[in-house]
């Protein structure tokens, strides 16, 4: 059976006594399926995994999601690199806090990312536990953000005119912004997780860009002092990355945001998404 080691943190464990080389038993797919529950997000170390086997891998948990503004890598339809060259002066992707796609009207349940080329220092991921940040929030602040419905959009980031858009120069990450990232999705802000049922905070600024039926100027405060509670110290499990390391994290629990500190350095992960859970 699997070896499960809990990082410490609020969230995180290493998974080990596994093969995802190999087809999994329904027992195996089982066991990792209620760890990746209760700790969001799993590595597992030394696997030295081809990119069918991260597809199979991805697979056992679901259909894969759909991945807008980015190319997947040639020859694969499901698959995206996460890359920085160690020459890159482009501003790094994803280091802001964020849920991968909360903009989509059924956003993927989880992403498994695969480490290929791991710079020598900095890249970690951090992750940041928003069953934990809703428990610890004090009941005044809770009374504010309570019922919200949240407006999600990817135009900050993928609109020609957003961050990753046409002045965007020089970036390895074949990134393809579009006029579709201004379409804007809603989803409660506190929400059950579907398949355990515990409430949460789902998504952040960023994709969230305001609330039904709330001012633009009420908002922006509120989801600033929203974004700096769901990122303090103490619902982050910082992860440490390795080649031949497998991550799978689930984005209906958790925020997660890309690290540098390895200018010098290129960097290489691919990258699957598992579509929304269908009970
Ligand atoms: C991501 O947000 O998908 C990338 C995370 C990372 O590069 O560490």
């Amino acid at each position: 059976m699997i070896k499960v080691t809990p990082s410490g943190q609020s969230c995180g464990a290493q998974v080990t006594g596994v093969d995802l080389t190999q087809p999994l038993s329904d027992d195996i797919v089982a066991a990792i399926r209620s760890t990746w529950l209760e700790h969001h997000v799993l590595s597992f170390p030394d696997q030295a995994m081809t990119d069918d086997d991260l597809e199979r891998f991805t697979s056992y948990f679901g259909d894969f999601g759909h991945d807008p503004f980015f190319d997947p890598i040639e020859g694969r339809k499901n698959i995206a690199a996460i890359r920085r060259d160690a020459d890159e002066k482009s501003p790094l992707f994803a280091e802001n806090w964020h849920t991968d796609w909360s903009f989509q009207a059924h956003p993927p349940a989880g992403t498994c990312l695969f480490g290929i080329t791991i710079p020598p220092v900095g890249g970690d991921t951090l992750f940041a536990n928003q069953h934990a940040a809703l428990d610890a929030m004090p009941d005044e602040m809770r009374a504010q953000y309570g019922g919200l419905i949240a407006i999600h959009s990817a135009g900050l980031a993928y609109a020609p005119d957003g961050a990753y858009g046409e002045k965007d120069e020089g970036r390895s990450m074949a990134i393809r912004p579009d006029e579709s990232a201004r379409e804007t999705q809603t989803h409660p802000l506190v929400r059950e997780h579907p398949e355990t049922g515990r409430l949460g905070l789902f998504s952040c600024m960023g994709y969230i860009m305001g609330f039904e039926g709330m001012a633009q100027e009420d908002a922006l405060p509120l989801l600033q002092q929203l974004y700096a509670w769901q990122s303090r110290d103490e619902f982050i499990y910082r992860h440490q990355w390795q080649s031949d390391m497998l991550v799978m994290w689930d984005n209906r629990s958790l925020l997660h945001c890309a690290t540098g500190g390895y200018d010098g350095h290129d960097r290489l992960l691919h990258r699957t998404t598992i579509a929304a859970h269908q009970p």
